[in-house]
């Protein structure tokens, strides 16, 4: 079975497309054993978030700062020196023991937005053992000031920064849709260094209280139709850019696996199907997938790799604005 499902990807052997993706399912030793018993082919780590490492600095130097001033209170700010670890000690404490325990690669996670920091923390990352790294910008361009060239060339520079601080490490972007050219993106950051890029971020939307006009953070798990954007993209990347992709956002059935395979993508990240349904759902998925193969007389799914894509369809314009006005037309009151 390993054969006819496996993948590649960040240059790492995998038994099959299926990966959780970075979540707090992902998060734990324990959380992460259940995932590859139950059939998970890697595993993304649950990120290491800037805001947590900056929270750390901001309490150490405040801690060193009235020390040196000798306030008291000082001593409350810390725990005691030999417990405290700070978010990145966690972290790289996690991973290590997965390295140690789990048979498949695992990838850690960096999220953040600013450009400090990053260097270091990928190099501690590297050396506890990650079989690769996925980066999340994870950033709400809210600045009138601040063009498209500006937010891609912070994602650039974040990128170049890692890239120079681990040279051999597998490097993935998580990226958003909100690009005005993605694909020309995704060049850029293959130009710069990635390996790999993940295929979309999921933007949370906040809502508004009516009552209070205050707003209100949702914390709302995908549905499947959300992975149509992420087909059409991983299409025309396949196409034009030579670099792995990773699926994210909208894959809940062994269809959208075998959906996103046949536009290029080489793996399918997941994290509400499996949080709705729990690990179990990986082994159906497999069984479906071989199922599918049979009856579609396929020996493996790397056959199928790109048969859609951009390049390969037999309707490629269908990806591009030739359907709209046919699809418009088609609604019938
Ligand atoms: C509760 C929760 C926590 C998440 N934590 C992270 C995270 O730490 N880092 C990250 O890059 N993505 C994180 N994500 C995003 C997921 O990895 C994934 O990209 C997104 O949920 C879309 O995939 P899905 O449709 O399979 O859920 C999280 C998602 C959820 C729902």
């Amino acid at each position: 079975m390993k054969q006819r499902l496996n993948a590649r990807y960040l240059g790492l052997d995998l038994k099959s497309p299926l990966v959780p993706s970075a979540s707090p399912l992902t998060a734990t030793l324990s959380g992460a054993r259940a995932l590859e018993d139950a059939g998970a082919a890697a595993i993304v780590m649950h990120s290491l978030f800037e805001e947590e490492c900056q929270k750390d600095q901001q309490m150490l130097h405040q801690f060193l700062y009235d020390r040196e001033q000798g306030h008291a209170e000082s001593e409350g700010y810390l725990p005691e020196p030999d417990g405290f670890k700070t978010a990145e000690e966690r972290y790289l404490e996690t991973l290590r023991q997965m390295k140690e325990h789990l048979e498949v690669p695992v990838i850690a996670s960096l999220n953040g937005v600013t450009r400090r920091g990053w260097s270091d923390h990928a190099w501690q990352i590297a050396e506890a053992g990650a079989d690769a790294l996925e980066l999340n910008v994870y950033y709400v361009a809210a600045d009138a000031d601040e063009s498209s060239q500006d937010v891609e060339r912070r994602y650039l520079d974040i990128l170049h920064a890692v890239r120079s601080s681990v040279p051999d490490l597998p490097l993935a972007v998580k990226i958003s849709s909100q690009f005005t050219s993605p694909v020309h993106f995704v060049s850029q950051l293959k130009q710069v260094g990635a390996n790999a890029v993940v295929l979309f971020n999921r933007f949370l939307q906040p809502d508004i209280q009516l009552e209070t006009r205050r707003l209100r953070s949702l914390l709302e798990l995908s549905r499947s139709e959300e992975l149509r954007e992420r087909l059409r993209w991983i299409a025309i990347v396949r196409a034009q850019v030579a670099i792995d992709i990773a699926v994210t956002g909208g894959v809940h059935s062994a269809e959208d696996v075998l959906k996103a395979q046949m536009c290029g993508a080489d793996i399918t990240q997941m994290a509400s199907a499996l949080m709705q349904r729990g690990p179990g759902i990986i082994r159906e998925m497999e069984a479906m997938l071989l199922d599918w193969l049979d009856e579609n007389e396929y020996d493996n799914l790397l056959q199928l790799k790109g048969s859609v894509s951009y390049r390969n369809a037999a309707d490629p314009a269908g990806f591009e604005r030739a359907n709209y006005l046919e699809t418009l037309d088609s609604w019938r009151p």
